[in-house]
């Protein structure tokens, strides 16, 4: 009799227990949320013939894969739409202010190729707000620099491609979903911005890893999905036990799309972005968000530090002519990465938008 009162009680705190939890997360996201008058990610692809905001051409050391218009792509319709969010306008891209603003402070892109996409970006609006600057350039193995001397400011690529570790052991490489030891420099940075997931759908043979490490167990493969869930997690937990918040921002780059399906965009048959000249108009995408996405965010939810998802999925979605596809002197069909000037300057205004908000 008392020991089943005993566990009727604690089912019942248990019960009260996970209710407040549940409602407490509930306020933080509904506040979260209000405190946005606006959301700026939800709108659509305008055309606006002040676009672009600069000339690439006048944009030193542009990776080729993001040239595009140097590799002779002959169309220019894409580089002529700007982002109306739906309840209100996005400040122009003001690269003098930004500088000043962030006198003295580093940025880090954190990532993939999807990060040195959006970081020669966000150098090229730079670069084409103060050309006489001062730069210096500083690159070792993992870290690339460029110093802006006249304003001390740092933009930074660190390249990651799980944000975990891999380590190489006897038995090969072993991709470390539970460790995250580069943390410690990342952490010393001013604003960081996060960005992981091609990688993880790699097929066998892209893969720069053997084994994978979950816990005390070493498997040759695993449900890729739960893999990237594992290792976001442990990006999390770093979050929240490493980051001084107060003095670290912390940006995620959302999932960035692809355009090889075209039964996405209600065009079966279309394998590819080839033969794409316009973004799709109008507010939403046909399949709605990858399901990585849903990973992220739910990820994201369980943080219990301030970071800010840089939702920029569904307007890239919409963008399925802003792929380089196949200008970009490699002989290779990209759909993939974003023509710079292009698309990532838009993901740069919204993450300027939420720099200084
Ligand atoms: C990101 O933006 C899209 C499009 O507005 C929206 O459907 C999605 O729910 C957003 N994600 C989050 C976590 O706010
Ligand atoms: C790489 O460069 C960064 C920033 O310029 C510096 O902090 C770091 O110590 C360097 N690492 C090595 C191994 O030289
Ligand atoms: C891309 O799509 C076009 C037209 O749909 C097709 O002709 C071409 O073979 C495709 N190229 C590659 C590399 O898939």
């Amino acid at each position: 009799m008392a020991s089943g009162i005993l566990r009727y009680c604690s089912l019942a705190i248990f019960v009260i227990l996970s209710c407040f939890s549940l409602s407490s997360s509930e306020n933080m996201l509904q506040k979260s949320v209000r405190k946005e008058k606006c959301n700026v990610y939800e709108g659509r692809w305008v055309y606006d013939k002040s676009y672009p905001l600069y000339d690439s051409s006048a944009c030193p050391n542009l990776r080729r894969e993001f040239d595009c218009q140097k590799y002779g792509r002959p169309d220019h319709l894409y580089l002529k739409y700007r982002w109306q969010p739906n309840d209100c306008t996005l400040p122009r891209f003001d690269g003098e202010d930004f500088l000043n603003r962030f006198k003295g402070k580093k940025i880090m892109f954190i990532g993939d190729s999807l990060s040195l996409n959006q970081m020669q970006s966000l150098l090229c609006l730079l670069q084409t707000a103060v050309p006489h600057t001062n730069i210096i350039r500083h690159n070792n193995d993992s870290i690339s620099t460029v110093i802006f001397q006249d304003y001390d400011v740092s933009v930074m690529l660190f390249h990651s491609e799980y944000l975990v570790d891999t380590e190489v052991e006897k038995i090969g490489r072993v991709l470390k979903l539970d460790s995250i030891k580069n943390g410690n420099v990342w952490k010393n940075v001013d604003i960081l911005v996060f960005n992981s997931w091609h990688w993880w759908i790699r097929n066998v043979a892209k893969q720069p890893w053997d084994y994978i490490q979950t816990g005390n167990k070493i498997l040759k493969d695993m449900d890729h999905m739960v893999a990237f869930r594992e290792a976001l997690t442990t990006w999390a937990k770093w979050v929240d036990s490493d980051v001084d918040t107060t003095k670290t921002r912390v940006i995620f780059q959302g999932i960035s799309p692809n355009h090889y399906s075209g039964k996405n965009w209600n065009e079966p048959g279309v394998k590819n972005c080839s033969m794409e000249k316009q973004p799709i108009m109008g507010t939403t995408y046909p399949s709605g968000l990858p399901a990585a996405s849903y990973v992220l965010q739910d990820v994201l939810s369980r943080i219990k530090k301030p970071v800010h998802l840089l939702n920029i999925t569904t307007l890239s979605q919409l963008r399925k002519d802003a792929h380089p596809s196949s200008y970009n002197g490699l002989n290779r069909m990209d759909c993939s990465h974003w023509c710079v000037a292009g698309l990532p300057d838009t993901w740069n205004q919204l993450l300027y938008a939420a720099l200084i908000n």
